[in-house]
């Protein structure tokens, strides 16, 4: 098996100039014009590799080489193209392309799949339009109700309905998007560890065996606006500043819980009239909270919001809480795992078992078949930032892994 590393940098650095804001800054959020045209050069590249590409009622992106057993379950990789706003260029990218040129090292050393292998591009990995993250996976898994898929809204008021069809995916509807529980026989993806841990231990590779439980909640504060030479300031009632002690208390609950594997971050925090010189009369705020265990995690959970009803008591501030999602960890599939463990073992390639902090659609992925992930060393740990990078021989071996376990779990 041969991988074209250079040919594989040349496509993530093509898929990367696709960007809402000027290089080095990538940004695709969920169905803009960025995200429109991301798919299409994925698409376009797939069909080139032969693969025969079809897309579901959300855009979810399915590229398929088919296998000589049909009725087989698949074995599915994959990751996301979609982009938060001033991310780099390897967050999903590397599990989408990184795929791609496995298949086609695998087509070209003549291997012939039994079962099929699917590519999957994940719709809205990240949370940037509807503040919910792995979009595109937690309805394959089912884990939304219809309620819950109606309530979806963007900053604009749009909701997801609007929003696929604008895009073109207009058959089917959201619900059309569950698949059966082991519709796939294995789900594997390739990702950068967006953590320092393999870097500082001079590793190649990461293998995940847990994936911490992410959870957000949507904050709508309402206080009374006003003039800001003309409120004096026992009368306020200024929604910014509720806000403002909200934040420090999720702090003060991630640091708090006893794990040192909480945390809290307040990465939203939108105010009105927004100006200099009137009393923020209302307040939006989002705020992510994780751990990789339950326990603590959710006592984090109850902490902020109860310190966000008395806050808001005290200052006589409207509160509407939404819980946007309340996760559970996901556990790899131990005999995964191993296979990947000894594929690496076997190439003489460095690995580590290890924890995701971050989330990906590989835990929702876990809910519908046997699912791990393939890490990748990426530079000081940094992700979600321009400046994240991974070397194009990390990258490679990455794509050997990935393709080796393929070829073991197709075969
Ligand atoms: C994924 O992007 C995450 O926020 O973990
Ligand atoms: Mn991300
Ligand atoms: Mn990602």
């Amino acid at each position: 098996m041969k991988i074209d590393a250079s040919r594989l940098q040349k496509e993530i650095d093509e898929l990367s100039l696709i960007s809402e804001n000027p290089a080095p800054v990538v940004t695709r959020v969920l169905f803009s014009e960025a995200d429109l045209a991301g798919r299409a050069y994925v698409k376009k590249l797939c069909v080139e590799a032969g693969l025969t590409v079809r897309e579901d009622a959300v855009g979810n992106t399915f590229a398929r080489w088919e296998g000589t057993d049909k009725n087989a379950p698949a074995v599915a990789t994959g990751s996301h193209i979609d982009a938060i706003p001033n991310a780099g260029k390897y967050d999903g990218v590397v599990g989408v392309l990184g795929a791609l040129e496995a298949i086609r090292s695998l087509q070209q050393s003549g291997f012939k799949p039994q079962r099929s292998i699917e590519l999957i591009t994940f719709t809205a990995e990240e949370p940037t339009r509807f503040g919910i993250g792995c979009l595109g996976s937690r309805l394959m898994a089912g884990t939304l109700s219809p309620e819950k898929i109606a309530s979806l809204r963007d900053r604009e008021g749009n909701n997801l309905e609007y929003w696929r069809k604008q895009a073109g995916f207009t058959k089917g509807d959201a619900s059309s998007v569950r698949l059966a529980k082991n519709a796939y026989s294995n789900f594997v993806e390739l990702h950068i560890e967006q953590g320092p841990i393999l870097e500082q231990k001079n590793l190649a590779i990461g293998i995940v065996e847990k994936i911490a439980a992410p959870s957000s909640l949507r904050l709508h504060l309402t206080g009374v606006g006003g003039h800001a030479g003309a409120v004096l300031m026992p009368e306020r009632h200024d929604a910014l500043l509720a806000g403002a002690e909200i934040a420090l208390a999720v702090e003060r609950a991630a640091l708090t819980t006893g794990s040192p594997d909480t945390v809290g971050t307040t990465g939203v925090f939108r105010i009105e009239p927004g100006a200099v010189n009137s009393v923020p009369c209302r307040a939006t705020l989002e705020i992510d909270l994780r751990d990789t265990q339950l326990a603590t995690r959710d006592s984090a959970l109850k902490q902020i919001e109860s310190a966000a009803a008395d806050i808001c008591k005290k200052r006589g501030i409207g509160l509407e809480l939404e819980r946007v999602n309340v996760d559970a960890p996901a556990i790899c599939d131990a005999k995964l795992v191993e296979l990947i463990s000894g594929i690496c073992a076997e190439k003489k390639i460095s690995s580590l078992k290890m924890i995701s902090r971050a989330y990906h659609d590989s835990l929702f992925m876990a809910q519908i078949c046997p699912t791990t992930m393939i890490f990748i060393p990426c530079r000081g740990g940094v992700s979600h930032r321009p400046d994240e990078y991974s070397s194009p021989e990390q990258i490679e071996t990455g794509v050997t892994v990935l393709a080796e376990t393929l070829r073991r779990l197709a075969k």
